[in-house]
């Protein structure tokens, strides 16, 4: 069984220094991402999606160090497809990664170098691992803003341009009131 743990978003913040990326992901930097494009052109294109401060204590690349990110994903969907992170493989194709949800509900969606997809539901006090040579990206199926915590090593790095021109080979869909991984 899972332990329930609850923590004080709070006590992330003392992590916050030096070495401090914020971004900011709106509707309008997310092209090509949603299946349905019709929807995705109707929806506000200012609106944010999801937020990530990343706390870099020594140098993007370096190896050795650990990165800390908080990310938010604001709930919504494209259609009926979840408001979602864009999703990637780490350049360092074989280094992993700890997520851990604090508050919301979501779904931490998977997929190998075979193209298996698989998901894993997030909920507050939730932790994922996600392995090596496994792409990886964050839906909201909530009504509630998702906070999750990330930790990742600093020689990661983020490889975007595969899952931008392959994508992921299911998606995660509301049907029924609930969420559905379907195959592309
Ligand atoms: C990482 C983490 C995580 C992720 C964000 C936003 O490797 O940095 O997986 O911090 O970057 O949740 O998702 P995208 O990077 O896919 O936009
Ligand atoms: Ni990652």
């Amino acid at each position: 069984m899972r332990a329930k743990v609850n923590i004080d978003i709070a006590n992330t913040e003392k992590l916050v220094g030096k070495g401090v990326k914020d971004s900011k992901k709106t509707m309008s930097q997310l092209i090509g991402v949603f299946k349905d494009e019709e929807a995705f052109k109707a929806a506000d294109q200012d609106q944010v999606v999801y937020e990530v401060q990343a706390y870099m204590p020594v140098e993007e690349g370096k190896k050795g160090g650990l990165f800390w990110g908080n990310s938010m994903v604001y709930p919504g969907k494209v259609g009926t497809e979840y408001h979602m992170t864009r999703g990637h493989f780490h350049s360092n194709l074989d280094t992993g990664e700890y997520y851990w949800c604090l508050k919301g509900e979501g779904a931490l969606i998977m997929m190998d170098l075979d193209r298996n997809c698989w998901y894993e539901e997030m909920k507050p006090g939730t932790l994922h691992y996600i392995p090596g040579n496994v792409s990886h990206r964050v839906a909201n199926t909530g009504y509630e803003p998702l906070f999750f915590n990330a930790c990742w090593p600093s020689d990661a790095g983020h490889d975007y341009a595969s899952i931008e021109k392959e994508g992921f080979a299911a998606r995660l869909f509301e049907v029924d009131g609930k969420p559905q991984l379907i195959k592309e």
